[in-house]
C-alpha cells in the first residue's frame, strides 16, 4: 500500500515561530508549473535495471523547470527579504565556515511550507517522477535556503548526493550576474562517481553537465538520492540563492533512501532539536505503509520462517531509526560512515513486496 499522503506534524516544534506580515501562498496565482522538456532516466545515467530497482522512480533528472509565475518571483523575494535575519552562518572552524542558509524552512514561512506542500506541486512532481510523491516527513530535510557563501572562492557544496530521495532546486537568482556558484551534476552512478572522487581523479569534463542558465523561478528537478551533484565556488560576490525542496516516495517499496541527518551542533542557533522526533516520525510513517501492505497481502501459510521475514521486512526502519536513536547525535566524521554504510544496505536490501511467492 502506498504511505499516507499527508506527512504534517500538527504543530511546531517548541521555539519555532512563522515570519510575520509575509504573504500568503496561492497556487492560482503563484504557480506557473511547466512540463519540462526533457527528462533523463536512471539508466542514461548508466544505471543498470536491478540497480535502477533499487530506486523508487525510473527518473534521474529533469531538465530546468518553471515553477513560479512573476507574481510568484516577487512573493517568494519579499519571504527570502523577512527571513534574512534568520540566515545561519557557520562557524569558521567547521567543516561547512562561510556557507550561508536558512534552515527548517517550513517551520519558519507558511509561505514556503504551503509553495511545497501544495497539491499542485505535489501532482506536477508525481507525473515528472512517475510515482507518487509526497512532501518531506522530516522538517529538517524538507526546505532550506542556501546562500552564496560570506566571501567568493569557498566551494557551497562539494560533491555529494542527497540524504533526500528527491530534490527541487529553485532558482531565485539571476543567473547572469554570477560567476560560479553553479549547480552541476555527474551523469553516472553516484558510486562510479564517488569512487572516482575518492581515488583522487576528477570526473570527466565530458560526463558533467552545469545547469548554468537557469532562469528565476525554475527549478532543477532530480532524484537527488541517486545523483551525484555540486555547487561550483562563486567566482564574485553575486547574489546566490536557491529554495531546496525535498519530497519522499510514497510508495515505499524500494529501500529508503532518507537519512536523518544526527550530526552534532549542525545547525547554528537552533532553539530545539526537532529531528529525533521527525526521523521517528519517518520510520512510523514507512512502517505503517509496510505494515499496511502485510496486512493486506498476508497468506495463509505454515511457512513461519516466510512470515517472519514479512514482518522483520516491515518493521525495519523502525528498528534501525531505534538503534540510531540509542546512539544519538554523531561527529561529521561518523555520520558520513554509517551513511555510507547506509547506502551500502540501500543498494543490497531487497525490494520490500511481502504476499509474491
Ligand atoms: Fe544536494
Amino acid at each position: 500500500m502506498l504511505a499516507d499522503e499527508n506527512t504534517t506534524p500538527g504543530t511546531l516544534p517548541p521555539g519555532f515561530s512563522y515570519i510575520a506580515d509575509e504573504p500568503t501562498f496561492d497556487a492560482s496565482r503563484h504557480l506557473a508549473l511547466e512540463a519540462p522538456k526533457d527528462t533523463m532516466t536512471l539508466e542514461d545515467f548508466g544505471y543498470g535495471p536491478s540497480e535502477s530497482a533499487q530506486f523508487t522512480s525510473p527518473v534521474a533528472a529533469a531538465s530546468p523547470t518553471r515553477l513560479l509565475s512573476d507574481e510568484g518571483i516577487t512573493a517568494a523575494q519579499t519571504v527570502l527579504e523577512l527571513l534574512q535575519p534568520r540566515t545561519s552562518r557557520h562557524g569558521d572552524t567547521t567543516d561547512f565556515a562561510g556557507r550561508k542558509s536558512i534552515y527548517f524552512g517550513e517551520y519558519q514561512s507558511r509561505f514556503l511550507r504551503d509553495l511545497a506542500r501544495c497539491p499542485e506541486m505535489i501532482g506536477f512532481l508525481s507525473d515528472i517522477f512517475q510515482t507518487p510523491v509526497a512532501s518531506h516527513t522530516m522538517g529538517h530535510l524538507g526546505c532550506q535556503i542556501n546562500l552564496g557563501n560570506e566571501t567568493p572562492g569557498g566551494p557551497i557544496a562539494d560533491w555529494h548526493h542527497d540524504i533526500v530521495g528527491f530534490t527541487v532546486v529553485l532558482s531565485l537568482h539571476d543567473p547572469s550576474q554570477m560567476q560560479g556558484g553553479h549547480f552541476v551534476y555527474f551523469k553516472g552512478p553516484r558510486d562510479e562517481g564517488q569512487r572516482l572522487l575518492d581515488s583522487g581523479r576528477p570526473l570527466p569534463e565530458d560526463r558533467l553537465v552545469a545547469a548554468d542558465q537557469v532562469p528565476m523561478g525554475h527549478a532543477t528537478i532530480m532524484q537527488g538520492s541517486a545523483i551525484l551533484h555540486a555547487a561550483q565556488p562563486m567566482q564574485n560576490a553575486g547574489y546566490r540563492c536557491n529554495i531546496v525542496n525535498s519530497y519522499v516516495s510514497r510508495d515505499v517499496r524500494a529501500p529508503d533512501p532518507n537519512r536523518g541527518f544526527l550530526v552534532r551542533d549542525f545547525y547554528p542557533g537552533m532553539p530545539t532539536n526537532p529531528i529525533y522526533s521527525e526521523m521517528a516520525r519517518h520510520a512510523a510513517w514507512l512502517g505503517k505503509a509496510k505494515l499496511g501492505t502485510v496486512l493486506e497481502s498476508m497468506a495463509w501459510t505454515e511457512d513461519r520462517t516466510r512470515i517472519i521475514a514479512e514482518l522483520s521486512a516491515a518493521i525495519e526502519d523502525v528498528t534501525h531509526c531505534i538503534r540510531q536513536l540509542e546512539v544519538g547525535d554523531v561527529s561529521l566524521e561518523q555520520y558520513r560512515k554509517e551513511r555510507e554504510r547506509a547506502d551500502e544496505r540501500q543498494m543490497a536490501t531487497p525490494v520490500f513486496d511481502p504476499g509474491q511467492e
